[in-house]
């Protein structure tokens, strides 16, 4: 007889985008003709850099040729030539000791966050995360059983939860008390703030003073215009020392269907067996990646690496202004009716208050029914997040502009 791991049996009953689209077809279903506006889940809407296509173009006749076809890869951790443009342009350029051989390519900061657990020891870390938080985070750790049952308000026994509201102006304190795995997202999702070098070298200086690991999601680095900002967790003196980063090519250029992502694993991050002895996380996750996965497609890799050409950073860059703009209507209209709105300047996601302080669901039902508007209930990403409300700057310039003129008029 097969056994289940009943630690799924804690979690909430659907994953909070699944639950949104499950509304919304409900909607759809019984109002055939709204016209939906989708501003919950951040997926991309533009089409890939003209740079990448190109790229992608030619490796396909690559593989339609015997003298030029590739099968399985040498190294799942990556071709040579990604990581090193990864390790130049995005670290090197901005003063990070970070080394090609300590990028790992692939296929997306989702599975990655999520994976990473394989190599930490179940039921033994105490884990803290951001209140409101990205789902990936909490629910992988209930799945490989890091934390109790869950309360009404969705959050589960044994995590530390930091709240990030408006009180504290969207800045984690650091805990009152030793935890082993700390998660990060800056630029955050969801809330779109950030954070400077300052606060993130008190996390550093936490995680080195306790021994904690610290999981830091940059997913959303590309969209950082504030020059003070930093955008990698390295960037701060010994950030090598207690950090994975995370990176993807999704929400930069577009990637959200293509898929191509990586992690860094500085060889000086280190875990402890229960012994006591430190041993290399670099060389655990190398064991984990070359037995579980083949590697990122040479096609992908190939567009991925096409980001990196002066036309690919240039298109990049455009398509980013493109989102930004999006944001910063989203966040004007909002402004204009008195919302209270925060994000949305170094980030694609605007985070509103609700007004008149209703539910952030009750609010999600408001905007549905009344709007044909879809957003993300604050309360969604955690019990902090109740009372807000999240969205997307993803979409149409169109789309975005008629979702603003119909909030005008509803809320
Ligand atoms: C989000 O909407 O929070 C993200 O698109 C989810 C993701 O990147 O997996």
């Amino acid at each position: 007889m097969a056994h289940i791991n009943e630690n799924f049996l804690k979690l909430r009953t659907g994953y909070l985008f699944s639950e949104i689209s499950r509304r919304v077809s409900t909607f759809c279903k019984a109002n055939a003709d709204a016209n939906i506006i989708r501003l919950g889940i951040g997926d991309v809407t533009e089409p890939l850099p003209a740079a990448c296509i190109e790229a992608m173009h030619s490796a396909v006749d690559e593989m339609a040729n015997r003298e030029t076809f590739r099968g399985y890869m040498d190294d799942s951790q990556g071709f040579d030539w990604l990581r090193e443009k990864i390790a130049e342009h995005d670290y090197r350029s901005r003063g990070c000791d970070i080394a090609a051989d300590e990028i790992f390519v692939s296929d997306g900061s989702k599975s990655d966050t999520a994976n990473i657990l394989d190599i930490l020891a179940p039921g033994t870390n105490q884990v803290a995360v951001t209140d409101p938080v990205y789902p990936v985070y909490v629910d992988t750790n209930v799945m490989i059983g890091n934390t109790g049952t869950s309360n009404k308000s969705g959050e589960f026994d044994g995590v530390v939860y930091l709240p990030v509201t408006a009180e504290n102006d969207f800045v984690p304190a650091v805990p009152d008390r030793p935890v082993d795995i700390i998660y990060l997202c800056y630029p955050n999702n969801p809330t779109g703030t950030v954070i400077g070098q300052d606060v993130l070298a008190k996390w550093i200086d936490y995680a080195k003073q306790h021994g904690s690991l610290i999981l830091y999601d940059a997913a959303y680095e590309a969209y950082i215009r504030d020059p003070e900002i930093p955008h990698s967790i390295y960037e701060i003196p010994g950030g090598r020392d207690v950090a994975i980063e995370f990176r993807s090519y999704s929400k930069s250029a577009g990637f959200t269907g293509t898929r191509c992502a990586y992690t860094v694993i500085p060889n000086t991050v280190t875990g402890k067996t229960a012994a006591g002895v430190d041993l290399s996380l670099h060389s655990l996750w190398m064991r984990r990646h070359n037995t579980k996965f083949n590697g990122v497609s040479y096609i992908v890799q190939r567009g991925a690496e096409a980001v990196y050409s002066p036309q690919g950073k240039q298109q990049v860059r455009e398509l980013i202004e493109f989102y930004l703009t999006n944001a910063r209507l989203l966040r004007e209209g909002l402004q204009t009716m008195g919302v209270t709105v925060y994000g949305g300047v170094n980030a694609p996601y605007v985070w509103l208050k609700t007004p008149n302080d209703v539910s952030s669901w009750d609010f999600f039902d408001h905007l549905l029914e009344n709007t044909h508007l879809v957003g993300t209930p604050g309360s969604g990403f955690g019990a902090a997040g109740e009372g807000y409300f999240r969205l997307s700057a993803f979409n149409n310039r169109e789309n975005i502009e008629e979702a603003v003129r119909r909030i005008q008029e509803a809320v």
